[in-house]
């Protein structure tokens, strides 16, 4: 496994396997890795010849600076799983290769960035764009993996593809959970034993949402059951709980004549943002 940390670095060691053809998988990360990365980092073995991962806590996208200072960095563990893994490269740039230049570039992808997290965290969805272009036109992979645990960035980095022309396929895999069900997030660690217990709730409500509505219930009566469960914990505070097209986003009032629907949540459990979704049809 070989780290690279410029720009460079990455051209220079994937312009030879790219001239012999090799398919070259890459899986953007954040770092501090968990089960769910290394589900993307599985898949990519096995669709890609050449595996790249890249390391970078992106600034940009962060609207919370505490948020930023507090997100985990555990490098040595993160690089240890990655060669059990078999991956081929790490791009491990820091600030200064990533941002030569304080950016001036905002982007704006219409109704996609202004709904669920993007109508909770302002200029989230820009930071997560531009950082994304950054790294595809640097890595120039033919195929990249997503989860989709991030509904919401799989739905907008599917259009910054299409509307930027990456010559890149996008291939999104399903959460990884812990065994109650939680998804796994590098958020998780910040959560004490208690509120580890209780933040089982966002998933336990996704369960019971999708089964009411899949037994004919109005959605409407099930979110306000929900926000109830949630008003009665007192370690956790709802801030969204929506029925949306998995695509486009829209928000939906009932599942009825809809191919693609999702349950997208999002909630305080103490001091700790977490985010989940559930697939409906
Ligand atoms: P990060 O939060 O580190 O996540 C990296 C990738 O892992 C994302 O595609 C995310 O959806 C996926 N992932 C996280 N938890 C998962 C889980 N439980 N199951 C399956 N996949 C999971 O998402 C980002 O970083 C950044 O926004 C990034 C795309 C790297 C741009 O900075």
């Amino acid at each position: 496994m070989t780290i690279l940390r410029t720009k460079q670095a990455v051209k220079s060691a994937l312009q030879i396997l790219r001239t012999s053809q090799k398919t070259i998988g890459f899986v953007p990360t954040m770092g501090a890795l968990h089960k769910g990365h290394l589900s993307l980092v599985e898949n990519a073995k096995l669709s890609s010849e050449v595996v790249i991962v890249s390391i970078f806590v992106n600034p940009t996208q962060f609207n919370n600076k505490e948020d930023f200072e507090n997100y985990p960095i555990t490098i040595e563990e993160d690089l240890k799983l990655l060669e059990e893994k078999g991956v081929d490269f790490i791009f491990l740039p820091n600030l200064e290769e990533m941002y030569p230049a304080e950016t001036l570039l905002k982007m704006d992808f219409g109704d996609l960035d202004k709904t669920l997290e993007g109508a909770f965290r302002p200029g989230h969805f820009s930071g997560v764009g531009v950082v994304v272009s950054k790294l595809l036109n640097i890595v120039k992979p033919d195929k990249s993996y997503f989860g989709q645990k991030d509904l919401q960035q799989v739905a907008i980095i599917k259009r910054l593809v299409v509307d930027l022309c990456f010559d890149v396929e996008i291939i999104v895999i399903p959460t990884i959970r812990e065994q109650d069900g939680l998804a796994m997030s590098s958020r998780n660690v910040r959560l004490n034993p208690d509120e580890r217990l209780t933040a089982t709730i966002l998933y336990k409500c996704l369960v019971f949402a999708k089964d009411e509505l899949l037994d004919g219930g109005d959605w409407f009566e099930i979110r306000e059951k929900v926000t109830k469960r949630f008003h009665d914990e007192p370690q956790a505070r709802l801030e969204y709980f929506e029925l949306v097209h998995t695509d486009t986003l829209e928000k939906l009032k009932e599942i009825k004549g809809q191919k693609k629907v999702s349950i997208c949540t999002a909630a305080y459990i103490g001091e700790v943002r977490l985010i989940d979704n559930l697939s409906i049809v």
